[in-house]
């Protein structure tokens, strides 16, 4: 009844309209909603990747609240949009009525998105569009639910969508219906325009809400039409239970995904990854991993249970570990930890910023910093970089097949070149030239009987 069957690839171009500007107190943040992150991405981020790989040919942005820190991170995107401005919450139509200027040629089909619908994908936005291509003047994406409170119902009759009743205004009959507002919304362009400004705002909340564009256009006689989709993807998330809702379906689907691509995942509900993430076939993901944005795993890599992985997106540094290596357990690596084939990264390590080359071993307890590790190498239990003066950030360069003995620290600026020794407990401030042993200690002493007489002295 719902469903209209137009077949894919029917669907014009159009423009999207997505809506982040609400406060969203239930969040009860200091941040916008339309932040809040899900899978290391802002809610916002994910709505505007559907838009974008749905196709529309062009894309508006509807800010207010925190406006410049939204703009900045969908700026950061790189998908091209106009931003408009809500200077007053007051309501959804208003807030679409922001981006006039883009919807007045009426030349375009609009598409209005939600920015707090994280879980959206492409295929929604192109069936809104497909049924507007077909014919339909209105198109709303609804979903049925076993909890439809807090969304607006939808109300059909035949094959007409005849209203959209908020929550608050809805009688108790109506508030019985179950097939609910996405949020996904979409007007044909010649009637865009004159539908959005003909909504008010005499309801209980005084605000002028979008919806109201369906009982509008069905007193002008138009066609509008109710598209079915998943529940699960129109989530809309008002508050810190909806959004961790969302985060957990999100992570579920990023599972499957990487185990139906050929990664291994030993107990896939514990591992988090990020939208970004990348991992090759053959790579084996041991239990409590988490992956934050900007990391990428090739083929055939070992990551043993209890690691942390994190890149920096906004410095463009990433994660970046080759085929062979073996990591963990318990290790963490942090942006610009460039890790090559075969390397060994063990328990309570830690790498930031190091290009660790071929067959390197870094196993146990150590920090690796700003810093050049050659082919081979081995890196004592212990071993700590120190990078770091509380002002400035200094280099370390290791050679290749250099051997640093257990607890040494590395006080940066240093060269250890090829084929060097350090001696264990060495603290290092000088160039170590190749194949030279440094060693940076204080000198043994023995006396023999002491401990004997020590003991004698005390016992008396
Ligand atoms: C809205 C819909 C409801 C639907 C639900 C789906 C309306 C009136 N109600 O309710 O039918 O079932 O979404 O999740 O549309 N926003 C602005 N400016 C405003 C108000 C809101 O930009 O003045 C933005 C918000 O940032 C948000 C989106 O619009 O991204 C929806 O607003 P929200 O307050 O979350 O509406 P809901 O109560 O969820
Ligand atoms: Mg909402």
């Amino acid at each position: 009844r719902r469903i209209m069957k137009y077949g894919v690839g029917m669907s014009g171009t159009f423009l999207a309209i997505i809506l982040a500007a609400g406060e969203g107190t239930r969040m009860r943040s200091s941040l916008p909603k339309v932040l809040h992150k899900v899978g290391g991405l802002a809610m916002v981020g994910h709505v505007i990747h559907a838009v974008k790989d749905a196709g529309c040919q062009k894309m508006a942005l509807v800010v207010g609240n925190g406006a410049e820190k939204v703009s900045a991170e969908a700026g950061a995107l790189g998908v091209a949009m106009d931003t408009f401005i809500q200077t007053e919450r007051l309501g959804t139509a208003h807030a679409v009525l922001a981006a006039k200027d883009a919807i007045a040629s009426g030349q375009m089909d609009v598409i209005i998105g939600y920015g707090d619908t994280p879980l959206v994908t492409s295929d929604l936005f192109k069936s809104i569009s497909d049924c507007l291509t077909a014919g339909a003047d209105v198109a709303v994406l609804g979903f049925e639910t076993e909890q439809p409170t807090g969304y607006g119902r939808l109300l059909m009759k035949g094959d007409q969508l005849m209203a959209i009743r908020e929550e608050k205004d809805a009688s108790d009959e109506e508030r019985k219906v179950t097939f609910c507002n996405s949020g996904i919304m979409g007007l044909k362009g010649d009637h865009a325009l004159a539908l959005l400004e003909a909504i008010g705002n005499d309801n209980l909340k005084g605000e002028y809400y979008l919806t109201d564009a369906v009982e509008i256009a069905r007193e002008r006689n138009l066609d509008v039409r109710a598209v079915s989709g998943a529940e699960e993807d129109t989530l809309g998330v008002n508050n810190r239970a909806e959004l961790s809702e969302a985060e957990e379906i999100y992570q579920s689907r990023r599972r499957l995904q990487f185990m139906l691509d050929g990664v291994t995942l030993r107990a896939p509900d514990t591992v988090h990854f990020a939208f970004d993430t990348e991992i090759g076939r053959d790579t084996i993901i041991e239990p409590n991993c988490f992956f934050a944005p900007g990391v990428k795993i090739a083929d055939g890599v070992m990551i043993k249970a209890n690691s942390y992985f994190e890149g920096d997106l906004k410095k463009g540094l990433y994660v970046e570990i080759s085929t062979g290596a073996e990591i963990g357990p318990y290790a963490r690596l942090r942006p610009g930890a460039d890790i090559g084939e075969d390397v060994k990264v063990g328990n309570f390590c830690e790498v930031k910023n190091a290009k660790v080359a071929k067959g390197a071993k870094i196993n146990h307890l150590t920090y690796i910093g700003d810093s050049e590790l050659g082919e081979g190498c081995n890196i004592g239990a212990g071993t700590i970089t120190c990078n770091y003066d509380g002002f400035s950030k200094f280099k370390t360069i290791i050679g290749a097949g250099a051997f640093v003995g257990s607890n040494s620290s590395l006080v940066a600026p240093v060269t250890i070149s090829k084929g060097a020794y350090i001696g264990s407990g060495s603290v290092i401030t000088k160039d170590v030239p190749n194949d030279a042993l440094g060693l940076a200690r204080g000198r043994q002493v023995q006396l023999d009987g002491w401990a004997s007489a020590f003991r004698a002295k005390n016992a008396k």
